[in-house]
C-alpha cells in the first residue's frame, strides 16, 4: 500500500491500542481502509476481529493512537456525523422488544433527521430501497422477535442500508445465513460496492472473503499479520500461520481467486481427482505479509 492510499482513505486507525479494562486486544495497530475497496478482515475466533470494527464505528474509545475519518480524530465528531458516513451492524445485534421490522428499518434514518427535518420522502425512498434490496418487504408489519435467525440478519442489513451511508462495517454478515442467502448477500454487498460505497467486512468464511475482497487483512492475536488483494497474499503458508490449519490452495474454477481447501485428517480417495495446487512461490505482494 503507498503512502497515498494510506493518506488519502477517509477511515483509518492510526497506532491504536485497544483494551477492556486491563485486558489489551491490540496494540499499536494502524489501518486504512481504501476508498472504494471491499474490505474484508478474517482471523481465528477471539483475535480481535470485531473490537477492531467498534473502534473504527467509535463504539470503542482506544487507550492510545486515533482512529481518523475525514481527517478528523472521530472521538471529536457528533455521534449524527459518525452516523452519517459510517454504518454498523454489530455481530449480535439485539432489537428494542415488540418493535416490528419496518420501525426498526426506520430507526436506520435516525442520522438523516433533526427538529427541523422531520420524516421525509427521502426517508421513505430508503427505506422502501433497503427493504427491496434485502428482500423483506413482506416482512414489515412483522415484529422482529418472531423472525427466523436468517430473516432477522436480512432485517438488520436492511436498517443499515437505509442509513444510506458512504462507508458500511459489518460483523459476521452472513452469520445465521444459508449458503444461497450468502451468496445474495455478498452480491448485494459487492453490487453497493460497485456503486461507490466502501464496504468493511468481518467474514468466517474464507472462499467469499478472497472471491469477494479487494482488499483483505489477516489478523491473529490482536496484529494485522497480512493486508492486500487476496491473490497477492494467500497461501498456505498464511492460512497455516493466522489460523493453524494446512490446506491446498487452488484457483476458484468460477472466480479465479484462491480456493482454500482444507487438508484435515481423512485420508485422500484414491480415486478422487488430483488437484493441481495453486503456485504462490512466485506471486508479487508477498513482501505485503507482515511477518
Ligand atoms: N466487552 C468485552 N469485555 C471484555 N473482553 C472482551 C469484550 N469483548 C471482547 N472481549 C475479548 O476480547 C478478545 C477479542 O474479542 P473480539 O474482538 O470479539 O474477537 P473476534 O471478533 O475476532 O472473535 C476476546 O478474547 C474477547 O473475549
Ligand atoms: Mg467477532
Amino acid at each position: 500500500m503507498t503512502n497515498f492510499e494510506f493518506e488519502s482513505g477517509r477511515l483509518r486507525a492510526e497506532n491504536v491500542t485497544l483494551r477492556y479494562d486491563e485486558r489489551t486486544i491490540s496494540e499499536n495497530l494502524s489501518i486504512a481502509i481504501p476508498d472504494g475497496s471491499f474490505t474484508v478482515i478474517v482471523g481465528p475466533n477471539a483475535c480481535g476481529k470485531s473490537t477492531l470494527l467498534r473502534a473504527l464505528s467509535r463504539l470503542l474509545s482506544p487507550s492510545a493512537g486515533q482512529v481518523i475519518l475525514d481527517g478528523r480524530s472521530i472521538s471529536d465528531l457528533a455521534s449524527k456525523d459518525v452516523a452519517r458516513c459510517l454504518g454498523l451492524l454489530p455481530q449480535s445485534a439485539v432489537a428494542p422488544e415488540g418493535i416490528t421490522v419496518a420501525d426498526l428499518i426506520a430507526r436506520g434514518r435516525y442520522p438523516h433527521q433533526s427538529f427541523f427535518r422531520q420524516w421525509s420522502t427521502a426517508d421513505e425512498e430508503a427505506i422502501i430501497d433497503a427493504m427491496g434490496a434485502t428482500r423483506v418487504t413482506d416482512l414489515s408489519g412483522r415484529l422482529v422477535d418472531e423472525l427466523s435467525g436468517g430473516q432477522r440478519q436480512r432485517v438488520w442489513i436492511s436498517m443499515v442500508l437505509a442509513q444510506e451511508t458512504p462507508i458500511l462495517l459489518l460483523d459476521e454478515p452472513t452469520t445465521f445465513l444459508d449458503i444461497a442467502h450468502q451468496i445474495e448477500l455478498m452480491d448485494l454487498l459487492a453490487d453497493l460496492n460497485g456503486q461507490g460505497r466502501t464496504i468493511v467486512a468481518v467474514l468466517h468464511d474464507l472462499n467469499h472473503a478472497c472471491r469477494y475482497a479487494s482488499n483483505l487483512i489477516a489478523m491473529k492475536g490482536g496484529a494485522i499479520i497480512a493486508e492486500g488483494k487476496p491473490s497477492a497474499i494467500v497461501t498456505e503458508r498464511l492460512v497455516e500461520d493466522v489460523f493453524g490449519l494446512p490446506s491446498v490452495i487452488i484457483q476458484d474454477p468460477v472466480s479465479n481467486t484462491p480456493l482454500i481447501v482444507p487438508r484435515g485428517r481423512q485420508t485422500l480417495d484414491a480415486a478422487a481427482p488430483q488437484v493441481t495446487p495453486l503456485d504462490t512461490s512466485r506471486r508479487p505482494g508477498m513482501e505485503q505479509h507482515r511477518d
